[in-house]
């Protein structure tokens, strides 16, 4: 066997392989264009937009750990009216599924997104960033409440005609009710997780090392967290679930898949290799070759007891 098949669909979201980009860690994709062909990828996820630009948080706002990295650049971004009127026509002219992130402090700061970015076909998917753990005045406070994160949902759905997905925060005791909430209020997809709240001391200067005292926690040090949400999630919704946390080799991806992901993103080993993903694409596709399995999708939520 040579050809096998690494297409996905995600509700109405049709992949040619699994490999997304997740949010902030590949700018508007145009950074990446100049280590490989971006349109490689299954889709790509645009850096989280406000209603507002947002200068994000003080530095330093980025340190490394011995597993991951900690960040709280908190939401730095143009804005959303500068977003459309300077990336909208780059961003067009990619040949592949380009997913918009947004992030609010308010219900109707998720409203007025969904809706300004609903005339707007040439997105495949709106991401509600309900878990920034490093803004304050909201972000996380939304996907940390079942009552709330069904609010923020359902208001997103009813002003934007799209694919929805809603990005899970992993800072909560029960991710499956969460999770629930999100898809009675009429999500299309979940992704998942979002960072885990940490924070760094120097013991030199006796003083914390982030701007803003905590930040997000990524890259390998997460994944065991993010695969066993992955997997618990998976047996309460029926809508599709993208993967992430501490995916860097195709390896972690097939754990995700195997927990039940229909897809996954890749963040801080974008940052480490800009062609993180690809090497991913290229892998995956020699283990099912290897194994003689026809289509990716055979493996999704595949675990023998
Ligand atoms: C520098 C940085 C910036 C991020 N910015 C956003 C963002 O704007 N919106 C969002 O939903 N997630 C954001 N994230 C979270 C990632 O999209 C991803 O959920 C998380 O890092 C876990 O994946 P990873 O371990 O592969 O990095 C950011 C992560 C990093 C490291």
């Amino acid at each position: 066997m040579t050809k096998v098949d690494l297409g996905v669909t995600l509700s109405s979201l049709k992949l040619k392989n699994p490999l997304i980009t997740a949010s902030g860690t590949c700018g508007n994709g145009k950074e990446l264009q100049d280590y490989f062909d971006i349109e490689r990828l299954g889709a790509l996820t645009v850096k989280g937009i406000t209603v507002k630009p947002s200068r994000g948080n003080p530095t330093p706002r980025i340190t490394e750990t011995p597993a991951g990295l900690l960040n709280s650049i908190g939401l730095e971004n143009p804005g959303i009216d500068k977003f459309i009127e300077e990336k909208l026509e780059i961003i067009d002219a990619y040949q592949l599924p380009v997913i918009v992130n947004i992030s609010g402090h308010s219900l109707d700061d998720f409203a007025y997104l969904a809706e300004r970015l609903a005339p707007y076909p040439q997105f495949a998917a709106l991401e509600v960033n309900v878990s920034c753990p490093n803004i304050a005045g909201g972000g996380m406070v939304f996907g940390t409440n079942k009552e709330l994160v069904y609010k923020v949902t359902r208001i997103v759905k009813e002003n934007y005609p799209g694919t929805v997905i809603v990005k899970l925060s992993p800072n909560v005791t029960d991710i499956t009710a969460i999770a629930r909430a999100v898809e009675e209020g009429g999500a299309d997809i979940i992704s998942m997780i979002n960072t885990l709240l940490g924070m760094a001391i120097d013991i030199d200067k006796q003083a914390v090392v982030l701007g803003n005292t905590f930040g997000g926690l990524s890259g390998p040090a997460i994944k065991p967290v993010a695969l066993r949400m992955v997997y618990q999630v998976a047996q309460v919704v029926d809508i599709p679930i993208i993967g992430m946390g501490g995916i860097m080799t195709a390896r972690d991806a097939l754990e995700f898949i195997m927990a039940g992901a229909s897809a996954v993103a890749v963040g801080t080993a974008t940052l480490i290799n800009p062609d993180a993903a690809l090497k991913i694409i290229d892998e995956l596709e020699a283990y099912l070759i290897d194994k003689g399995i026809d289509s990716i999708k055979e493996l999704i939520g595949k675990l023998i007891k």
